[in-house]
């Protein structure tokens, strides 16, 4: 616990990334794994990580990220989309991904089915949609703390024109929406912001306790 406390007290949102300082082929797929791992509500996965190595791109997202240095400078960057369309379809070709993992038939699998598509009734596309977008705040979550224990820097980003993005990367033909971008590299050594204060409220604020 030590260390993971000593490494989310080092890390910050990196405002300055060192341009010359790049993540090795094998961090970079241990990160882009801890993404694939992560959990989700049913396990559904309603989530596409994007994974921008096109230097031109990075400098067209930096257009729409209102310029923010970053997009450009980081090693390495990712963007995080939900799936748009959260129905019965996603669901039923979830259930045969699951029967064909588990080998069993995937009438087996009714039972969950029923659940998961009885608990989307009476929700609008919007709700499902915004819920399908928390799934992938968590696995934002998860990288962004396994960076910081690999000791490499990152920093979480919304500070972008969703709808440009997309309509960049047509994201919307794909069925997904963008949500956020995580870059990661190394800070660069004029980067301010490494040693400014950790400002978070106290304990007291922040928890309610229920004995
Ligand atoms: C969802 C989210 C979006 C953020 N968007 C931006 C951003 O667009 N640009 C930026 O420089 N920092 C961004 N930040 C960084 C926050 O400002 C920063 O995490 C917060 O002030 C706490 O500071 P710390 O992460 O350095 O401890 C974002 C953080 C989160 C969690």
């Amino acid at each position: 616990m030590k260390n993971i406390k000593e490494a989310l007290n080092w890390r910050y949102a990196t405002k300055k990334f060192d341009v010359s300082k790049k993540i090795d082929t094998e961090t970079k797929v241990d990160l882009l794994e801890v993404l694939r791992l992560s959990p989700s509500s049913y396990g559904l996965q309603p989530w596409k990580f994007i994974v921008i190595n096109n230097k031109e791109m990075r400098e067209k997202i930096k257009l729409v990220a209102y310029g923010q240095s970053q997009i450009t400078d980081a090693s390495d960057m990712i963007i995080f989309a939900n799936k748009k369309n959260i129905d019965g379809a996603l669901v039923e070709e979830y259930m045969k991904f699951i029967a064909k993992e588990n080998g069993i038939p995937v009438a087996n699998l009714d039972g969950f089915k029923n659940m998961i598509n009885g608990s989307f009734v009476g929700k609008s596309n919007e709700e499902l949609r915004s819920w399908a977008a928390c799934q992938t705040y968590l696995a934002a979550g998860n990288l962004l703390t396994s960076c910081a224990v690999a000791g490499i820097d990152a920093c979480p980003m919304e500070g972008f024109d969703r709808n440009k993005l997309d309509e960049l990367l047509g994201l919307s033909a794909l069925g997904l929406e963008s949500k956020m971008i995580v870059t990661m590299g190394y800070r660069d050594i004029t980067d301010e912001d490494a040693t400014k204060k950790k400002i978070r409220f106290p304990k007291e604020e922040v928890f309610i306790e229920i004995n």
